[in-house]
């Protein structure tokens, strides 16, 4: 449901396997996967496409669908519409597994749709669309899921496509922890370049660690111990990232290893005008910081500069980054 980037590339990895795939998601979208077929390929040499032929598209959930799983992936500013629309649609307790950014999203569908069972999960990489019906994850990693018997049926399946899927019983600091990596969508959004560009320039590492910090403060004064996601434990990383350039680029190889047109789907967002999850990111951190007494001040900045986009005259170099965040 919202099949885009994650929704197509889990959904084309698992069909190619054989899984029985029903995608539903735009138009625009659905037309070119029916011209071109849907094709994923990764950085360790998958290449596999499901024929136009094969695939099960609509642009609304179907009546009469009884899935065993639902994977939902659009971005969270549309959770709660797609949620009424799958919880209008589809049998009470059919399971919803959340494959998406940020960690309010399977309890904005639970009130949307609290008629089916909604799970949390987490991708650790980027996938994105490289040309029409393509998409390409460009860094690698495990997907997480919390622990039910709907994924657990669902092992198999995502073990045959290839597909790493670890189960856990509290997801929150999983999400937690790859919220802390999130936060340099937005850093990546405003400096214009491919994710790997990006983290290659000391300036705009320096920003992303700010931003860390103070989530780490705000996890730390609300007992949360977000988990590891990355090469690098979470309480590491900024001091990592803080490193200067030459000896950062020689002990960050793992974390480098990203494809070179990889960029944060924030950066899309950006330039097509549309709504960006900066609130379910850096947003999240404000509001952990508030209800511990503490603030957040870099979070929110760079969250009111997203928000502020279209009055931006373009992409934003590290200094001109920091200047605009009253860096110190
Ligand atoms: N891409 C990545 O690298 C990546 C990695 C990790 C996590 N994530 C997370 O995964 C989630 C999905 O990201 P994505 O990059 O896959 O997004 P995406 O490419 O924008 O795909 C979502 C698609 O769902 C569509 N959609 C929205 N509401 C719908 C509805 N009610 N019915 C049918 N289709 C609907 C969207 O259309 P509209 O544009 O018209 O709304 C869009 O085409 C996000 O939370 C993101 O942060 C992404």
């Amino acid at each position: 449901m919202g099949a885009g980037s994650v929704g197509g590339y889990v959904g084309g990895c698992l069909q190619a396997a054989g899984a029985e795939v029903h995608f539903v998601g735009r138009p625009r979208t659905l037309e070119a996967w029916q011209a071109h077929g849907l094709r994923v390929t990764d950085q360790d040499g998958r290449d596999q496409t499901v024929p136009p032929g094969a695939l099960k598209l609509s642009a609304s959930v179907p009546d009469g669908l009884a899935p065993s799983l639902v994977v939902l992936t659009v971005k969270c500013g549309a959770t709660r519409e797609a949620a009424a629309a799958l919880g209008a649609a589809l049998p009470a307790g059919t399971p919803v597994l959340s494959l998406q950014n940020g960690l309010g999203n399977a309890e904005a569908g639970a009130e949307a749709a609290p008629g089916l069972r909604w799970l949390a999960g987490m991708v650790p990489y980027n996938i994105a669309e490289v040309g029409p019906g393509h998409l390409h994850r460009g860094t690698g990693g495990q997907l997480a899921a919390e622990d039910d018997p709907a994924v657990r049926a669902w092992l198999p399946a995502f073990e045959a496509a290839r597909l790493r899927l670890k189960l856990h019983a509290d997801l929150r600091p999983v999400q937690w922890g790859k919220l802390l990596l999130n936060l340099n969508n937005a850093i990546n959004a405003l400096s214009g370049r491919p994710l790997r560009a990006e983290l290659m320039e000391r300036g705009y590492r320096q920003v992303f660690a700010a931003l860390q910090r103070e989530a780490l403060a705000a996890l730390a004064a609300a007992g949360i111990e977000p988990a590891q996601v990355a090469a690098v434990a979470p309480r590491r990383m900024p001091i990592l990232l803080s490193l200067p350039d030459w000896l950062f680029h020689r002990v960050a190889k793992r974390m480098l290893r990203i494809d070179p047109q990889a960029r944060s789907s924030m950066a899309d967002d950006l330039a097509l005008g549309r709504r960006t999850e900066v609130d379910a990111l850096c947003g999240e951190v404000v509001r952990l910081a508030r209800s511990h007494g503490l603030q957040a001040p870099l979070n929110e900045r760079i969250q009111a500069l997203i928000e502020a986009w279209p009055q931006q005259p373009g992409p934003l170099a590290p200094a001109e980054l920091k200047a605009r965040l009253g860096w110190r």
